[in-house]
């Protein structure tokens, strides 16, 4: 990496960045800025949409921000009008457009007293390529999942197109550049063709054609197929260039943790290399509670080590409604009766949120149970840990199938008729992930996928030079 020298000049080329709302937004678009910072000189604003207060966890993280990244917090929209079920989609798309006026009064102000020469949205945010138009600002989009995923938006017109019934009936489709998959493996929005959210999928593929550019949380090595499509143009006829500068995670930062996270980091401290499976879903994924009755059941059953980040379950999971970020009660009263004494030495339990940059780097994680959202199956990945994939809501059917079926780097447990996978073989896919033969296979993959990822983050790495490309692009419009 280069040094870090003049970082706040006035005159430095600025970016502004605008993350919607989401620790798993924020994470990546954070990392990013640091990147342009320390490795070429930018300065940046990350401006912060909200719709409430924001968490604790993103408060600390915005507080401890490297000299030339500034934020602010755009003033909460209001929701009173909207129905309580609204969905996450649609609510995560309303707060950007009802942030816009805010976003354009903040951007005045900037371009008055710096060389603004991009505005950087993650993919819920095009609505804010207007506003960059109106500023004769560059509009770019830093992708948050998969090049498979960003295959399949631009794909999404040509298979409404072509086919006329609901793409979940479809034994197989053919996203280009990727494995074939199974129509109810695609993400929750294209899943019911007369739904809302369908809608605005595909008209975000029109939205995502006015970026110039679009920069990937991927790398050449992990999803060859898909990034050759994207950037030959197979998918469809779209003009944005593709920079795949991935992995952009987060890194394991020695920043403050208040007590429950010592005392988790303390004992991992104590287990033995390699033997803990970490458990958790993401910035708000839950169960549903008979299935966290039988994970849990299941943990225990299969005598290994288990560090499980806990939400309380959702009465609402019927209607598809995999989230609980209200933590009103404890969750710990949900497991079932005597869980925690019997498993007192073996597992430790943590209620809603855990230092999950810091525990995947530890050397005592041998697995990891996950919903397969992006930020953490590349956190993951960059410390070479093989994962159990169990996928929840968006995108992560997609990822699921990519990881276990495509880079064979996860084990998938099997769900019953009844829509819940069993005691018993949760027992078996925990006990073969740490120890069995297949277990060894994905975590030798695993590690195969580890080394090449530090090696395009290298001086003369695929990712770096896909990054140094696009500053010097954006360097030159400065001047
Ligand atoms: C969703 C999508 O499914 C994901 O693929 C998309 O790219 C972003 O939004 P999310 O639940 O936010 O998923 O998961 P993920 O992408 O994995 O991001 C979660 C982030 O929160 C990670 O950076 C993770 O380290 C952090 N986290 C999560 C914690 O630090 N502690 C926790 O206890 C849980």
């Amino acid at each position: 990496m280069a040094e870090t020298q003049s970082l706040t000049k006035p005159q430095n080329p600025h970016i502004v960045i605008l993350p919607t709302p989401g620790t798993g937004h924020l994470n990546p678009l954070v990392e990013f800025a640091k990147r342009l910072v320390l490795q070429h000189y930018f300065s940046v604003s990350l401006i912060l949409p909200t719709d409430g207060p924001i968490p604790e966890s993103q408060n600390t993280f915005l507080n401890t921000l490297p000299s030339g990244i500034d934020y602010l917090l755009l003033p909460p929209v209001n929701f009173v009008d909207l129905p309580p079920e609204v969905n996450i989609v649609t609510r995560i798309c309303l707060t950007i457009t009802r942030s816009l006026a805010s976003l354009r009064e903040v951007l005045k102000s900037l371009v008055e007293s710096k060389k603004v020469v991009a505005l950087v949205v993650d993919l819920f945010g095009t609505d804010a390529f207007d506003v960059a138009n109106e500023f004769k600002i560059s509009p770019y989009m830093f992708y948050t999942s998969t090049a498979m995923m960003l295959s399949l938006a631009f794909y999404l017109p040509e298979l409404d197109k072509t086919v006329s019934c609901e793409f979940k009936d479809l034994p197989a489709v053919h996203i280009p550049g990727c494995i074939p998959i199974h129509g109810k493996d695609l993400p929750d929005p294209v899943h019911d063709r007369k739904n809302e959210a369908y809608k605005w999928a595909l008209h975000q593929t029109n939205r995502k054609k006015m970026a110039e550019g679009i920069i990937l949380n991927s790398f050449k090595d992990l999803e060859p197929g898909a990034i050759k499509a994207l950037q030959g143009k197979e998918p469809s006829n779209y003009k944005p260039t593709i920079y795949p500068v991935g992995p952009v995670v987060l890194m394991n930062t020695s920043s403050k943790v208040d007590d429950e996270s010592s005392q988790c980091l303390k004992w991992l401290d104590e287990q033995p290399r390699g033997s803990a499976l970490y458990i958790s879903l993401g910035s708000g994924g839950t169960l549903s509670h008979e299935q966290l009755t039988e994970l849990a059941i299941g943990l225990e059953m299969s005598e290994q080590r288990f560090l499980w980040v806990i939400r309380c379950p959702n009465d609402r999971i019927a209607s598809g409604t995999y989230f609980n970020v209200q933590n009103s009660s404890n969750p710990l009263d949900f497991l079932p009766n005597g869980f925690l004494e019997r498993t007192k030495g073996l597992g430790l339990v943590l209620p809603n949120w855990a230092p999950q940059a810091q525990i995947l780097s530890h050397g005592s994680i041998g697995g990891f149970w996950t919903h397969c959202g992006w930020n953490s199956t590349l956190e993951s990945m960059i410390h070479g840990v093989p994962l159990i994939a169990w996928p929840l809501y968006a995108e992560q059917r997609l990822n699921a199938v990519l990881l276990n079926e495509g880079l064979k780097v996860a084990l998938r447990p099997k769900i019953g008729d009844n829509g819940i996978a069993g005691r018993l073989e949760i027992a078996e896919v925990v006990k073969e992930l740490m120890g069995g033969e297949e277990g060894r296979e994905v975590r030798r993959k695993m590690r195969e996928l580890q080394d090449a990822a530090a090696m395009v983050l290298n001086e003369d790495g695929s990712s770096t030079k896909a990054l140094a490309e696009l500053a010097s692009k954006w360097k030159e419009v400065s001047h």
